[in-house]
């Protein structure tokens, strides 16, 4: 069912399909030069398809057997002229797509020096994006009109970082770091990925929020320190969120991929291993840095460790939150 939502929920988008010939929108600075190239091969194919066809067409007509057993009115087989020209002009064809085709790719893969610079860390099934000042979400927030370098690794498996309206997609690997640059317009737009990664693949969205500068910085310097000003409960609950807790955790008491955290606190939790646990501050902990070791019953030991991801005050402030889902 996620997985259903997480295939239609994205068309709804309407950055996906406002741009010229219904392309998603333009929304960064290489978008027009990708879409030309996209559209030039589009339609040097559909101008060769419509002339071969109609000209096969056309000598079949042409050429038909006027009675039953009629042989061939000629058997010439090689015509020189004829086969340099449809050598030649399909070469120059492919050496210009290659020409054109590779200078955009240096200029998409080679971030300018003066980038702002965004780590990205993929992990099934969730984004998360960590700035300068050590603030972690699970959006990716940029300055609109400012050339940004994403520094992007995976936790687990192979992911690819995908945003249709920046034409920005490339693969997010473990044990390495790959880079992408964009300098974009203002807007909010879908992030996807783009490289199957399991079960939940189609839910590993994010957005894509494109501001002003100033609001940018404005905006980070909150969000960084919000879980200081905030009751510690709250503050649990607004990471549960920012880090994509909620991919596979209700507060509900509906299970989802993960147990529901509804209710849990203070009780025993039965174990996949046959023992059971009580749910207090140590076994959250552990189940965040360490979430192999005790999986709850009925589920698959899929969650990824926390470990040098969140810091202690703010687990401290998750553990708060889970306790008050009562
Ligand atoms: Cu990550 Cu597909």
């Amino acid at each position: 069912m996620n997985s259903l939502l997480g295939l239609i929920l994205p068309l709804a988008s309407p950055d996906l399909v406002n741009g010229p010939g219904g392309m998603p929108a333009q929304a960064s600075t290489f978008a027009a030069e990708v879409d030309d190239m996209y559209w030039l091969i589009n339609w040097i194919c559909v101008f060769f398809f419509v002339l071969i066809m109609a000209l096969m067409g056309y000598f079949m007509w042409k050429y038909r057997a006027r009675s039953v057993g009629e042989s061939a009115a000629s058997t010439t087989d090689h015509n020189t002229p004829l086969e340099l020209l449809w050598s030649i002009i399909p070469l120059a064809i492919v050496i210009y797509i290659f020409y054109y085709g590779f200078q955009g790719y240096l200029h998409i893969m080679i971030p300018p020096s003066d980038a702002y610079e965004i780590q990205v860390s993929g992990q099934k099934w969730s984004w998360s994006f960590q700035y300068p000042n050590g603030y972690i979400d699970k959006d990716l927030h940029a300055p609109a009109d400012t050339n940004v370098r994403l520094v992007m690794t995976s936790q687990d498996v192979l992911h690819s970082f995908y945003i249709p309206a920046f034409r920005m997609k490339h693969d997010v690997v473990p044990g390495r770091f790959t880079k992408l640059w964009f300098n974009a317009t203002a807007g909010d737009y879908q992030v996807f990925c783009a490289e199957y990664c399991g079960d939940e693949h189609s839910s590993m969205l994010a957005r894509a929020v494109i501001q002003p500068r100033a609001e940018f910085d404005r905006w980070l310097e909150d969000a960084a320190n919000v879980i200081d000003k905030l009751p510690p409960a709250e503050a649990g609950k607004l990471l549960f969120t920012q880090r994509g807790c909620t991919q596979c955790h209700s507060v509900d008491g509906v299970a989802g991929i993960g147990p529901s955290l509804k209710g849990i606190f203070g009780h025993q939790q039965p174990l996949a291993d046959g023992s059971s646990v009580l749910v207090d501050e140590n076994y959250i902990r552990s189940s965040i840095l360490m979430p192999q070791s005790q999986v709850v019953a009925g589920f698959a030991p899929v969650m990824p460790t926390f470990q040098g991801r969140l810091k202690d005050k703010e687990i401290a402030v998750i553990a708060e939150y889970i306790k008050s889902l009562q």
